[in-house]
């Protein structure tokens, strides 16, 4: 492989959308950020200079950073956030590695700014290319969200009032939300096809809080890949994506379209009870060579209504590895560590000087296992380098809960939640089961969870509770899919599968912005090898100071 350079200056950069302006930090005054491209076994150099006056970290989603925590990016996980005024190199090797990923910044919620794609294309070694026939062109799609407030204002909403978080006012394609808003026509996404070729969509949702369900009026969508995982083919008309994950999906464009031009759209998939943004964002798909010009009013795809917890189940069990020969599914068979995570809300006690709007007067709170997490004010990845816990750790999370669930029944009286930086602790290569359960403690509601450092296999899921004699039995471990990003199911669980092959301080989280800051995350604490090349790689010079 290469060593590719990239410089990301980030500062603020005043941006209009829905008929007004802000000021919004941004990559070389781009939104959404510039795109990154690699091959499969290239290193990759991302000097980020800090202009802002707020401190900033970036994660590249998916990558695996093998030894090389100091790379992942995490604020206080992996690395002090980066100061205003300062410097830092994100130097990373891709290894093993290819598809669409994406980069976001991993401070507060600053990512709604923040993102772009990460491309990593077939290294050039593997003669066949993609596991597809080639597409005629490859084009990056984020889904985002826009809020007309200033983020400030809507996280401080989100942690202080202990409400709901405020919901965004638009969805976006690029960055952009299309005629549906108001003062939105002239930031209408176009993609532009000719008849009869073949398009490869890279879908990225980068929205905050908002799991999407995206269609194409008159055309459908084979997807290929999954989280830069080839998946076996398979053809829907609308596909639903979680905050997080990644989907490559092949359009082909019709030899006589009954129309110059075609409705994109997404709209979210939810089962909040509370408030959420309802809106439909739309982009174009527009024929060259037109016929006759394009009418306003492009006819909208039938989405499925907001709540069809079904139409996404159907969806999501379409998933399989490609597991052939080339591309096997490395799932482990056996199994060293078992482990039950409850995931959900929860509450906490209103301090007595405020005004809580959460349940019953309380505050929302969110937790694995009962444990919201309190993210450190030392990078936890230093201290397990150094070997220096003490002050930086509270205990070790409960490898099951420590208190009973039942999704199906009244939730547990007790809600509130204890708090406390706590990981798991995995000796290098555990083979790890990991059962992650939903709570529906303040209603159902399904939680993306994301794992840095790894990629699982999702083995199993269904609704209701785990069964631990019933359904292993049924657990898929010939192609389950591969992702690092899973929706663990509107009061359902999800098995996944995973090997512990690298040292370091890895996150787990809810991908939903709000969630992580209410504290549905953990991190596991992955040993060192006995061989030299199984242990943790010494921090670079330049790592950012607490
Ligand atoms: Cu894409 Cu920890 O996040």
């Amino acid at each position: 492989g290469i060593t590719r350079h990239y410089t990301f200056d980030v500062r603020m950069t005043n941006v209009s959308r829905l008929c007004g302006t802000k000021s919004i930090p941004t990559v070389n005054g781009q939104f959404p950020g510039p795109k990154l491209v690699a091959r499969e076994g290239d290193r990759l150099v991302v000097k980020v200079h800090n202009h802002m006056t707020h401190n900033v970290s970036f994660h590249w989603h998916g990558i695996r950073q093998l030894r090389n925590g100091w790379a992942d990016g995490p604020s206080y996980i992996t690395q002090c956030p980066i100061q205003g005024g300062q410097s830092y190199a994100y130097d990373f090797v891709v290894t093993g590695q290819r598809g669409t990923l994406w980069w976001h910044a991993h401070f507060s919620w600053l990512r709604v700014h923040l993102y772009g794609p990460l491309v990593i294309l077939p290294s050039r070694r593997s003669s066949e290319g993609y596991p597809f026939p080639s597409p005629h062109r490859e084009v990056p799609i984020m889904f985002g969200e826009w809020f007309r407030a200033d983020t400030e204002t809507v996280i401080s909403q989100a942690l202080q009032t202990g409400a709901g978080p405020n919901v965004s006012d638009a969805y976006t394609f690029n960055g952009l939300p299309g005629p549906t808003y108001n003062c939105s026509s002239k930031d209408t996404y176009k993609l532009k096809v000719r008849p009869g070729r073949t398009y490869m969509l890279r879908l990225i949702n980068s929205a905050l809080n908002n799991e999407l369900f995206f269609a194409v009026a008159n055309h459908t969508l084979t997807v290929v890949e999954a989280d830069a995982n080839y998946v076996k083919p398979f053809t829907v008309d609308t596909l639903v994506i979680s905050p997080g994950q990644t989907m490559n999906v092949l359009l082909t464009a019709a030899t006589s379209p009954a129309s110059q031009a075609f409705a994109m759209a997404v709209a979210p998939y939810t089962n909040t009870q509370g408030a959420f943004d309802n809106t439909t964002a739309t982009a174009v798909l527009e024929y060259a060579a037109p016929t006759r010009p394009p009418s306003s009013n492009l006819p909208l795809p039938s989405l499925p209504r907001y709540n069809d917890t079904t139409a996404v189940a159907n969806f999501t069990t379409n998933f399989r590895s490609l597991a052939t020969a080339h591309y096997p599914a490395r799932v482990p068979l056996a199994v060293d560590r078992h482990v039950l995570f409850t995931v959900g809300l929860g509450t906490d006690p209103c301090p007595s000087n405020q005004t809580c709007q959460g349940p019953n007067g309380t505050k929302f709170a969110a937790s694995v296992n009962n444990n919201s997490f309190v993210r450190p004010a030392t990078a936890l990845l230093e201290a397990h380098y150094r070997r220096r816990y003490a002050g930086v750790l509270t205990a070790d999370l409960p490898t099951a809960p420590p208190r009973p669930f039942n999704y199906t029944g009244a939730p547990p009286n007790n809600t509130f939640v204890a708090h406390g930086t706590r990981v798991v602790p995995l000796a290098f290569n555990a083979s790890v089961e990991l059962v992650m359960q939903g709570t529906a403690i303040q209603g159902a509601e399904s939680h993306p969870l994301h794992m840095h450092g790894f990629n699982f296999f999702v083995v199993g899921q269904g609704f209701g509770n785990y069964d631990p004699v019933n359904d292993p039995p049924k657990y898929n471990l010939v192609d389950p899919v591969e992702r690092n990003t899973v929706s663990v199911p509107t009061a359902g669980w999800v098995a996944v599968r995973f090997l512990a092959d690298n040292p370091g301080v890895w996150l787990m989280h809810c991908h939903f912005d709000v969630h992580l800051s209410w504290g549905l995350s953990m991190a596991w604490m992955v040993a060192d090898g006995p061989l030299p090349n199984q242990k943790m790689l010494p921090p670079p010079s330049d790592l950012p100071k607490c």
